[in-house]
């Protein structure tokens, strides 16, 4: 059985939540390897409606192990908060694991997050303020505090102490803030290594046995290609890397394992947060995106950016992450325009990119190229098959398949699992 690796292909929001709770069904593994709670993972299913921004979207079904990697940033009040909101909804979190390598968000990554942001002024990236970049300037600079540091309480305060000093410097003396109580934290970290031991365990392990056994495996990933520390649009990205390389390091798998890269494509393209984006819509038609969408964050709320489909982005992370399969979301809130609008390359004066340039200036300044199609102006939502969807729908996903240059397995249709149109098989 194989290795499906689920990739967010775009800015992230791309509704990987749906496609990997779709696919799960047939997993025997589902594991997160990057990011923490800076996603927002929406899974629609019988259960109701959840919002996840750590522990994998897999675990609604039963027989999957889910399990959290050595490349995530743990933020353990929302692993604990969401272990509790689950079982209230009858799900159990026995079957869900964390490894030992694992950071954590400590109280001064939060702290950290919003000075810094707020130091940036206009400069600011928008991040989540989860915690989720200072946590791995961190690990970078050996300053982390790991999983299994929690699980004994003198190795704890040996790692933390120094660190804490030195982030309290930071705070009072570089911001003239607050300094945070060392006690009060050391407790609390105490108190959730107690709690979280029963969930420790070595990750790469249990994942190599898995697949000895012969069972399949699926990796969630969070955010998106084009947000990748290094191949994204620098210094506007996260601190990790959301594409199918850092899910290799983010749980120590060779990448001659993996079978299956999917690509999770929104039909249209959304960004929160600063930074370039060329296809987007600052009119009523962005606007009508964004209400037709619902687009707002599912974990800060914010209005996303809208705006057409950008094939320059999305051709660059398909070739960056080699995807062999490939899911298009939420063609459904297309459904009411009368045409559209696709993005096949950029100009800058007579300059003609088909990649976009690296030069964050460069990008800035770039002005999409497009090509306008018909809309079908009817409602997709409650087709299931590929041959039923009107003629401009079908050419509007064909023309999408032929930029990317690589298969388009599943088309999703509305936010159930059953509204998702099987096109060709993923596995
Ligand atoms: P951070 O990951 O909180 O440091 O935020 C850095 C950038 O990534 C900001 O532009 C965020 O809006 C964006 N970002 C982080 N996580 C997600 C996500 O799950 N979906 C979409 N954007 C995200």
């Amino acid at each position: 059985m194989p290795i499906i690796a689920i990739i967010g292909a775009q800015w992230g929001d791309e509704g990987k939540g749906k496609i990997v709770d779709l696919l799960a069904e047939k997993a025997d593994i589902v594991a997160r390897f990057g990011g923490g709670s800076n996603a927002g993972h929406t899974v629609v299913n019988p259960l109701g409606t959840f919002k996840l921004h750590l522990i994998p979207s897999g675990i609604f079904n039963e027989r999957a192990t889910c399990v959290l990697g050595n490349g995530l940033a743990v933020d353990l009040s929302v692993f604990f908060e969401e272990l509790e909101m689950l079982k209230k909804n009858g799900v159990n979190g026995g079957r869900l694991y964390i490894s030992e390598k694992a950071h954590v968000i400590m109280p001064y990554h939060y702290v950290l997050d919003g000075l810094e942001e707020e130091a940036k002024g206009p400069e600011a990236i928008g991040t989540t303020r989860r915690g989720i970049g200072p946590m791995y300037v961190d690990k970078a600079a050996r300053l982390g505090i790991r999983v299994g540091d929690l699980l004994d309480k003198e190795v704890l305060r040996t790692r933390m102490e120094p660190v804490f000093q030195y982030k309290n410097d930071i705070i009072t003396k570089v911001y003239g803030a607050e300094p945070l109580s060392f006690d009060e934290a050391y407790n609390q970290y105490c108190d959730y290594g107690e709690r979280l031991a029963p969930f420790v365990r070595e990750i790469n392990t249990i994942l190599l046995e898995a697949l000895d056994r012969g069972e399949m495996v699926m990796l969630e990933g969070a955010q998106g290609s084009l947000l990748d520390v290094d191949h994204g649009t620098y210094p506007y990205v996260t601190s990790s890397s959301p594409m199918i390389g850092g899910a290799c390091i983010g749980l120590g798998l060779s990448p001659t394992r993996i079978d299956r890269i999917l690509g999770v494509f929104k039909a249209y393209t959304t960004r929160v947060g600063a930074g370039p984006m060329p296809t987007e819509l600052l009119d009523e038609m962005g606007e009508k995106i964004r209400e037709e969408g619902h687009e707002y964050g599912t974990t800060t709320g914010r209005p996303r950016r809208c705006g057409w489909f950008d094939a320059v982005i999305s051709r660059y992370s398909a070739d960056l992450n080699g995807f062999n399969a490939t899911a298009i979301t939420r063609l459904d809130i297309l459904d009411k325009f009368d045409s559209l609008k696709i993005c096949t390359a950029y100009k800058v004066g007579n300059t003609t990119y088909t990649r976009p340039p690296s030069n964050l200036k460069l990008l800035e300044q770039c002005e999409p190229v497009y090509i306008e199609m018909p809309g079908w102006n009817s409602d997709t939502t409650g087709i299931r098959k590929y041959e039923d969807l009107p003629a401009e729908a079908k050419a509007y996903v064909e023309c999408i398949e032929e930029l990317l240059g690589c298969p388009i397995n599943l088309i999703s249709v509305g936010s159930a699992r059953a509204q998702t149109i099987e096109v060709k098989p993923i596995l």
